[in-house]
């Protein structure tokens, strides 16, 4: 299959009803030019048909659920061991969203909602801000297991929903969604896209005198969780937030450039001292005090 192929499979899953996708789609495909309060989430939100998973589908989920776990027992941050421990997720089955939010909700007050493809920028923040992840809810096809380029559960569930049952990184990616939705400076929305994909989508963390992973995209893909561990390539950076800010990143290869936390206190921290600046900016400081930390 080719890209656009698996694409089309991945739309065409029973566990989406096509319509229900068609009218979110819509509703997002509106949402992009509207004011941050005005962007309704719940429209663009679709329902998990869990029982139309296929013997494939949890085969996938579960040849790779295993792969990665064998790496991360050692190699992954000990929050994102102990998130998915919490939210339940094993080789058995591919994750019911209901059953991921009755854990999750308790803890953090996050939750994660299936929604039909892509969002507008400004939509994907809204759901952040008000502590929701969107998700795909698709599982890859067995002939495309080691590299898809279009995100599946595995990469959104599997490799970004864990963390979010850790409190310190739950109001780190709120207060991240708040700063993103709300600011208007295009020099702010370049740097937050950076620092976005440098600590949730690649991040490395200091823990137990090494280094491990908790982005989603080292902790999704065997291959990228390797490399940035094992290759003399890479160069792993102390993480400081306005350099990574100030970093571009480059997107279809291994990441030759790399972050490592010190902890996610320190990530949380500077987000809000970053995130003060930024929604001050746009008389909108108040936002600040509704999050739990
Ligand atoms: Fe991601």
């Amino acid at each position: 299959m080719d890209m656009s192929e698996t694409a089309k499979a991945l739309k065409n899953s029973p566990v989406i009803d096509s319509e229900e996708a068609r009218l979110a789609q819509e509703a997002a495909d509106r949402s992009a030019p509207l004011p941050p309060d005005q962007i309704n989430v719940d429209s663009m939100k679709i329902t998990q048909h869990w029982d139309k998973y296929t013997d494939e589908n949890h085969e996938v989920w579960g040849i790779l659920y295993e792969k990665r776990m064998e790496h991360l027992a050692t190699a992954g941050s000990n929050v994102f061991l102990q998130g998915a421990d919490i939210i339940n997720l094993n080789r058995k089955q591919v994750p019911d969203l209901r059953d991921v939010n009755a854990n999750l909700l308790p803890k953090t007050g996050w939750s994660s909602h299936g929604v039909p493809g892509y969002l507008p920028a400004k939509s994907f923040f809204a759901f952040l801000a008000q502590r929701q992840f969107p998700t795909t809810i698709t599982v890859r096809p067995k002939t495309s297991m080691d590299y898809l380029p279009e995100p599946d559960i595995i990469h959104d569930v599997f490799g970004h929903v864990p963390l979010h049952a850790d409190p310190v990184f739950a109001d780190f990616l709120q207060t991240y969604g708040k700063a993103a939705l709300y600011t208007n400076n295009e020099d702010h929305t370049t740097r937050l896209a950076r620092l976005f994909w440098f600590t949730v989508e690649f991040g490395l963390i200091h823990e137990d005198g090494r280094t491990k992973l908790y982005g989603s995209g080292l902790i999704s893909s065997d291959g990228e969780g390797h490399h940035a561990l094992e290759s003399d390539k890479v160069d792993r950076r102390k993480f400081d937030l306005q350099t990574v800010c100030d970093t571009d990143f480059e997107i279809d290869h291994y990441q030759p450039i790399l972050y490592v936390l010190d902890s996610f206190e320190q990530l949380r921290d500077a987000m809000v001292t970053y995130a003060e600046q930024i929604l001050d900016e746009v008389g909108r400081l108040d936002e600040l005090e509704t999050i739990s930390g």
